[in-house]
């Protein structure tokens, strides 16, 4: 069996590449440790490479249209990896999840509809409502020991209230919960008695630490189903964000009738580019094993992490992480502003976390970093992150 190499340093500076060459302005400073922006330090899988060259021996790449590859490796992949069977013509392609979210509520929520999010959540959610002149409805999630739970019953205050649509990031992101059945169930039962139209952001549901299971929502009942659109992507799996390729899948006839009437007829697009297309079938092809070795490392990333801290730094707190490579970080006990605290990881750690209040209110004094490089990354930041907080007067030296 192929071992795959995640130790392997790549430099990725000067390569146009966002988590890079992108963090300068938003910090305010150089040489960081980029630890931010949701995609991997590691190569990009061969066979990705492997099917695009091939593709690219064709000499023309003309309009073209999804293939029957695209279509099964899609159904097979959510079969064989979420025992979720799904149908060919439930299948839409998305240039991005984000883009895709953005359709759905232009589509489903008219201007002025209410749209719920539980809080802290990745933050284009809230653009992607607000900017499109549909309001936000926060379910803020709640802590209960080391994880985040929901709030069924402001939840369904809420939903009794009037709520058009509800986007659920399923594990979410940056809490790292890989929601459980049951409380999936509740959630979607608790849409449909209210008439609420439920989007499940699905993107890290390959992204799940050992122990844990992913639950597609709408694999949970016919009637869940019916009212769920979801959206997912190899993307953050297996590292081709810039080939900007992603699916929703959509089983309700009505609903999908709806959505084509805007991308279709209204924003035309049917198709993405021809490389994200045969890159995305081999991914759900021949992923398996490449991705399987991905998650123990990652959790090995995880851990390490989480022990270091514990060890070196304990006033941060870090929470179970059941899902994704972006483990949510708590400063709170270190009892400094959270600008001082921002500044410090930059000015003095050096280090480019994303900034926990950018996902919702309660992220205030937390951080949110990226483990998905190589662990020896990892060990200079813990140690730059030590070193910094151990010269702060209120960490005893250890
Ligand atoms: C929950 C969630 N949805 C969507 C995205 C981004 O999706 P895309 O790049 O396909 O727009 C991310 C990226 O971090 C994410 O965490």
């Amino acid at each position: 069996m192929k071992r795959y190499d995640f130790d392997e340093i790549i430099d990725r500076k000067r390569t146009n590449c966002v988590k890079y060459d992108g963090y300068q302005d938003i910090y305010g400073a150089d040489n960081l440790i980029p630890l931010w922006v949701a995609d991997m330090d590691f190569r990009t899988p061969d066979f990705v490479f492997e099917a695009i060259e091939k593709r690219m021996k064709h000499p023309v790449l003309g309009y073209f249209i999804h293939s029957e590859g695209f279509y099964q490796s899609i159904i097979n992949w959510m079969q064989r990896r979420h025992q979720w069977t799904i149908e060919k013509d439930w299948i839409y392609f998305a240039p991005g999840i984000v883009p895709g979210l953005s359709f759905l509520v232009q589509a489903f929520a008219a201007p002025g509809d209410k749209v719920l999010v539980q809080t802290p959540v990745y933050h284009p959610f809230y653009y992607v409502v607000e900017n499109q002149g549909r309001q936000i409805v926060r379910n803020s999630l709640k802590l209960v020991d080391d994880h985040f739970e929901m709030d069924y019953t402001h939840l369904e205050d809420c939903l009794r209230q009037g709520v058009k649509m509800m986007i659920l990031c399923n594990p979410h992101n940056p809490l790292g919960r890989c929601w459980t059945k049951e409380e999936l169930k509740k959630v979607g039962e608790l849409c449909l008695k209210y008439h609420c139209l439920l989007i499940s952001d699905e993107i890290h549901s390959d992204l799940i630490m050992p122990g844990y299971k992913h639950t597609p929502m709408a694999s949970i009942s016919e009637e869940i189903s019916q009212n769920t659109i979801t959206c997912m992507a190899p993307s953050k799996t297996f590292n081709i964000a810039g080939l900007s390729t992603s699916e929703i899948i959509i089983s309700n006839a009505e609903l999908r009738k709806q959505f084509e009437k805007l991308m279709y007829d209204g924003i035309h697009i049917f198709v993405g580019n021809i490389f994200g297309e045969v890159a995305l079938e081999a991914c759900y092809t021949e992923g398996d094993e490449w991705l399987s070795q991905l998650l123990q490392y990652l959790k090995g990333n995880v851990d390490f992490i989480q022990q270091y801290i514990k060890d070196n730094i304990p006033e941060i707190k870090t929470f179970r992480h059941e899902a994704t490579y972006l483990p949510w970080l708590d400063f709170s006990a270190l009892g400094m502003s959270h600008q001082q605290l921002f500044r410090l990881l930059v000015d003095k750690a050096q280090l480019a976390l994303n900034d926990g209040a950018i996902f919702g209110e309660e992220g205030l004094n937390h951080f949110r970093i990226n483990v998905a490089c190589p662990r020896v990354t990892l060990e200079k930041a813990m140690e730059q992150l030590k070193l910094t907080f151990r010269s702060q007067s209120c960490i005893s030296a250890r």
